[in-house]
């Protein structure tokens, strides 16, 4: 269809190999959307414990497709088959799309956008996965901001069907039809949205977020409020996508909103995710949030 700024005729770029950086629960998740459309994925991380984790996020991703019925074992294994990890970006030279999925921390993806930019070839789609930083400071650091682009995927990014295409200013149309074009390969519906933080999907989430927590302050059992949402039709309810999301990435995303003056300077929002926090419940991540987590690390205990 027509993009708003994208002359008819503008083409994508071809995609042949992915270059994921960051093997955390976004990278992981990531990697396993391009791997299921036989993409080979080269998946980058600092140390080989949090590779050896990303790989396992991979299998058990795999493992719950299979579960599900969405695939087939043995195709799970040729997937699986596809994905080599690094820790030096030399390796993602030819790549010709790579998408950044690190800590949401600005000087962080700043540093990762400097290193990717002097190895990746010309031409190559350098996308963020931030869910709540400005994707043009990114794309500066960078040198190259016409590469730039953002791919928001919302966990768990192998299941979940929206991918906002976050345009920055400088985002070339080639770039943008490019990211637009991976959105079909993995099967996605992608949708272009400007870039603010919360981008579109967390902006208005966030509403019914706060709601959720300002009910948690009053007493209401996070159980109960996730399960009202849930019967209304979500596929999760506020308390579980927080705990998932994690809680650590929740606050960070809240002080972005909050200096964008995107929601009220009042203390009261965000104070039960502060709350949580102190007391060392970060999500699934840690074994507690909202929930309390069994050794699995994703069932709720009663
Ligand atoms: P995570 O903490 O699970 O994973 C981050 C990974 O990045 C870790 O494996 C860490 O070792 C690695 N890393 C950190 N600095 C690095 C560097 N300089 N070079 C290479 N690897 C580095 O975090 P998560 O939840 O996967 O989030 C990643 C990004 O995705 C963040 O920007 C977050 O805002 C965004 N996001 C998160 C969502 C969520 O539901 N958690 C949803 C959508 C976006």
């Amino acid at each position: 269809g027509q993009v708003r700024g994208v002359p008819p005729g503008t083409l994508g770029r071809e995609i042949r190999k992915v270059g994921i950086i960051g093997a955390g629960l976004m990278g992981s998740g990531i990697a396993v959307c391009f791997l299921g459309a036989n993409m080979p994925v080269v998946l980058l991380d600092q140390s080989n414990e949090a590779l050896e984790k990303g790989r396992r996020e991979v299998g058990k991703a795999f493992a719950s497709l299979v579960k599900r019925g969405i695939l087939w074992d043995d195709l799970s294994r040729g997937y699986q088959g596809l994905l080599t990890t690094t820790s030096h970006y030399a390796d993602l030279a030819d790549c010709d799309l790579v998408i950044e999925a690190v800590f949401e921390r600005m000087d962080v993806k700043q540093t990762v956008f400097r290193q990717l930019a002097e190895v990746a070839k010309p031409g190559a789609v350098l996308a963020t996965n931030t869910s709540g930083l400005d994707v043009d400071a990114i794309a500066q650091a960078s040198g190259r901001p016409a590469d730039v682009v953002g791919l928001h995927f919302f966990s768990p990014a192998f299941m979940m069907p929206l991918l906002e295409i976050v345009r920055g200013r400088q985002t070339s149309p080639a770039t943008l039809r490019t990211a637009i074009f991976a959105s079909t390969v993995i099967r996605k519906t992608g949708v272009v949205v400007g870039n603010c933080p919360g981008f579109a999907a967390n902006r208005m989430l966030e509403g019914y977020a706060r709601e959720a927590e300002r009910l948690v302050l009053q007493g209401v059992d996070p159980e109960r409020l996730d399960r009202v949402i849930t019967a209304y039709g979500f596929p999760m309810g506020p308390c579980a996508m927080g705990d998932m999301a994690g809680l650590d990435v929740r606050a960070y995303y809240l002080d972005a909103l909050r200096a964008a003056r995107l929601i009220p300077d009042d203390p009261a929002y965000g104070a039960m995710t502060r709350a949580l926090l102190q007391a060392g419940r970060k999500g699934q991540k840690s074994g507690s949030g909202n929930y309390d987590y069994g050794a699995d690390g994703r069932t709720p205990q009663p």
